[in-house]
């Protein structure tokens, strides 16, 4: 066991930009039980769709340091927006393995059988450098048409997944991509993952949703590998902790509802906010 991890266990330093990251750290925590984890939703800055780069750069900067100070040896960038703002400013930055997200361009253009899948995300995913690199690298011949789905990611943020509002909201951006003939579409954005049950039911069965949470985990549990902290000294709890940048109180109530299950989120210092 080394001396400069506070826990037997590997820690992964995950966050997002609220909530919508908690879907990814279920990935990851159903693959790597073992391994603990640190969550910070960034509440107080939420949204980062329409913020600057620079702006998202500085909170991602700030809220690595947190995790890093908790004892993170790995960060996980559970969040499209800022993976496609700053995850290439963190990685110049900080010596540790930075995984990020990229919606699942790749995976869908190749399932696809008509010729056409829907990507859904955010603004600023969308009009990245980084995403239209994707699409430049993997579309080919097939069409991509995108939706900047407005007002999801607030209502995962209420734990609202199923209303008779979101489910409206959730028909509105569905339909133009259904119409447009496609049998596959990207989750682009980690909150949407929570919405898939009302995304299915407007899609219907036989379109196929792509979310990256599961590779993402993969991919941590590779790089955890590779540095061969994955062999140390398991404890019988990893440590496990919630944060949030916004109102305690609330995200408690927020994150135990999407996580199906009790936990006490806290509110990062002052410094970090
Ligand atoms: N969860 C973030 C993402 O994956 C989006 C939320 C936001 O724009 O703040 O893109």
């Amino acid at each position: 066991m080394t001396s400069f991890y506070p826990s037997a266990a590997p820690i992964v330093g995950v966050f997002d930009s609220g909530v919508g990251g908690l879907s990814v750290l279920r990935e990851i925590r159903a693959l790597l039980p073992e391994v603990g984890v640190v969550y910070l939703g960034d509440s107080a800055h939420i949204p980062y769709g329409g913020k600057s780069m620079d702006y998202i750069q500085r909170r991602a900067e700030t809220i690595s340091r947190f995790l890093l100070g908790r004892g993170a040896a790995a960060l996980v960038v559970a969040c499209n927006s800022a993976t496609a703002a700053a995850a290439a400013m963190l990685r110049a930055r900080f010596s540790v393995p930075i995984v990020g997200m990229e919606p699942g361009v790749k995976v869908a253009v190749n399932q696809t059988k008509t010729g056409v899948v829907g990507v859904l995300a955010t603004e600023t995913t969308l009009a990245s450098q980084k995403f239209a690199a994707l699409l430049g690298q993997h579309a080919g011949n097939v069409r991509v048409v995108v939706r900047a789905c407005h007002g999801w990611v607030e209502s995962v943020e209420r734990a609202d997944r199923s209303s008779p509002q979101l489910k409206a909201a959730v028909r509105r951006e569905i339909e133009p991509v259904l119409a447009s003939g496609a049998d596959t579409i990207v989750l682009g954005c980690t909150h949407f993952p929570f919405l898939a049950d009302s995304i299915r039911a407007a899609a219907g069965p036989t379109v196929t949703l792509i979310d990256t949470g599961i590779p993402v985990a993969r991919e941590v549990k590779r790089r955890l590998q590779a540095l061969d902290l994955s062999k140390l000294e398991n404890s019988d709890t990893p440590r496990e902790e919630y944060w949030t940048s916004g109102d305690p109180a609330h995200a408690t109530k927020i994150y135990s509802a999407l996580l199906d299950r009790n936990v006490e989120v806290r509110k990062v210092p002052q410094e970090f906010v």
